[in-house]
């Protein structure tokens, strides 16, 4: 793991393998000997653009990296993390152990050095876990430079940024894991390990506790599979609270769906290993919540099954009932992630949450609707969705309120039990969430249908290919900043 810290010291005195430095469009960079690139428009600062340079004048540094930054008018956070992550994979490429990043006095606070770890942090990532060549590249320290001015609050935001961004790729690993080695068992295990190192509570329920509860939704999902369901149960309790919420956190964790007996196409059916993704996301906020303390109590709930075809699995037609008493005709048993969503959203209102988020890979529609770009969101309260649209906007994660009418509950219609569990053709992610909605009742509550953005199918220069981690910095930002109303 990188080491993180925070240096103030006047940038030319900082040794390292490499420092990064901003440079804006339409600010000439004259430092470092860089004149002559900028005259020559080789060094303009758009966004992204790298330029290295060896034994650069007048610093300690062994290289400068001059890292575009674009305009000036439009950097923000978001933007740093971005350029911040780039240069640390293009460092790393070429094998520079130790960078630091130099933070002009008028970008120094506490947001933006928290943005440059953990875009650092983020940028460091590889989901290469399971490569066994010996040379695999890694950097070991990591520095942000500020000026000697540079206030206490910036060790706080340092430490805050490390946490968010280790939680992040926390999730990452998680999701990259393959099915074969990451069945439910196994999530419950890494999550009772998660909990016990940052002193969380954690309980596993198993299939029979799971019957008693009546959780029959979930349990026609886990039924085809030979490996055994778990609902994971994850608490944060804040040392003294007068909280009258509490937030639970519902995560789809599907750890392998090929789709059961209506079966997947083999094309593409690899990536479907990532379908825990919603679980692993409310495991890494746990992860951060945990360390970061915020005064409300949370709480995460992660149904986990395989979702297999076999002479045990469910057939559509078959009716299942849920544990909120509601009848359910499984029309297609693809349509998986809602069954096992329903039982958890209904256990984590009985649990006590007050208010709820869950987040899953739910819809193919999500991915036609909003692309690789945006998280679909979907509420049944206006007052929660502006707040976590309000979280995820200041983590730069990028959502898009999508509508949840009650007439879409007509796509739902069954003949034969209460609501069938697919809606047809068209608006596919908006009779998800609406299938959803049912079982979240009164609860104030927000869906993020993470399907188009928790795998990224091409590496980023910030990024690398595979889980990104989505929806676990604004989860974290939504407990934090969490405000009784
Ligand atoms: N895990 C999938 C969602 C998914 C599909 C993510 C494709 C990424 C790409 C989910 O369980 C699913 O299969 N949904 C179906 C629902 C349909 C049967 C109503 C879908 O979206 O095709
Ligand atoms: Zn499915
Ligand atoms: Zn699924």
């Amino acid at each position: 793991m990188m080491r993180i810290t925070l240096e103030r010291q006047p940038l030319e005195r900082i040794e390292t393998g490499a420092l990064i430095v901003l440079v804006f469009e339409g600010r000439k960079e004259a430092r470092f000997g860089a004149g002559d690139l900028t005259d020559a428009g080789e060094v303009a600062g758009k966004s992204l653009e790298l330029t290295l340079l060896h034994r650069p004048a007048g610093v300690a540094a062994a290289r400068v990296l001059l890292a575009g930054a674009g305009k000036p008018e439009k950097f923000s956070c978001a933007e740093l993390r971005k350029v911040a992550g780039a240069a640390v994979r293009h460092l790393k490429s070429k094998s520079v152990k130790t960078i630091a990043l130099a933070l002009d006095p008028e970008y120094a606070g506490g947001e933006y050095a928290a943005a440059a770890v953990e875009g650092a942090i983020l940028g460091e990532f590889e989901p290469d876990r399971y490569k066994t060549d010996d040379d695999k590249k890694s950097v070991e320290a990591f520095a942000v430079v500020v000026s000697a001015a540079g206030g206490a609050e910036l060790d706080d935001a340092v430490a805050r940024g490390r946490i968010l961004a280790e939680a992040q790729n926390f999730t990452r690993g998680l999701v990259n894991e393959p099915a074969n080695r990451l069945t439910p068992a196994k999530v419950a295990e890494a999550a009772r390990q998660m909990a016990s190192e940052f002193q969380l509570e954690c309980e596993v329920l198993e299939r029979e506790q799971m019957q008693k509860l009546g959780m029959g939704a979930l349990l026609g999902v886990a039924q085809g599979s030979a490996e055994p369901p778990a609902l994971i149960v994850v608490r944060y309790r804040p040392a003294q609270s007068e909280s009258k919420t509490h937030l639970g956190l519902v995560g789809k964790g599907v750890t392998f769906d090929t789709g059961g007996i209506s079966i997947k196409p083999a094309d593409g059916m690899e990536k479907m290993k990532y379908d825990m993704a919603g679980g692993a996301a409310m495991l890494g906020a746990m992860r951060a919540i945990a360390q970061l303390k915020p005064a409300i109590p949370v709480t995460a709930f992660i149904p986990c099954v395989e979702n297999m075809p076999g002479s045990r699995a469910q057939r559509p037609g078959d009716i299942v009932t849920a544990m909120s008493g509601k009848t359910i005709e499984v029309i297609n048993t693809d349509a998986e992630g809602r069954l096992i969503l329903a039982d958890a959203l209904t256990y984590a209102r009985q649990q006590g949450s007050t208010h709820l988020v869950d987040a899953a890979t739910l819809t193919g529609a999500i991915v036609v609707a909003l692309g690789h770009l945006n998280v679909g969101l979907f509420a049944n309260d206006e007052a929660m969705r502006e707040r976590v649209l309000g979280a995820a906007k200041a983590e730069g994660e990028r959502m898009w309120p999508m509508p949840l009418e009650d007439d879409y509950k007509d796509y739902l219609k069954s003949a034969f039990a209460d609501l069938a569990n697919v809606g047809g053709r068209w608006g596919g992610a908006a009779t998800a969430a609406i299938f959803l909605k049912e079982f979240a009742g009164e609860t104030p509550w927000v869906h993020l249908d993470i399907a188009g953005t928790a795998w990224l199918d091409e590496g980023k220069p910030f990024l690398a290919k595979g889980p990104s981690g989505v929806a676990v910095r604004t989860l974290v930002r939504l407990a934090t900043e969490w405000k009784e109303t």
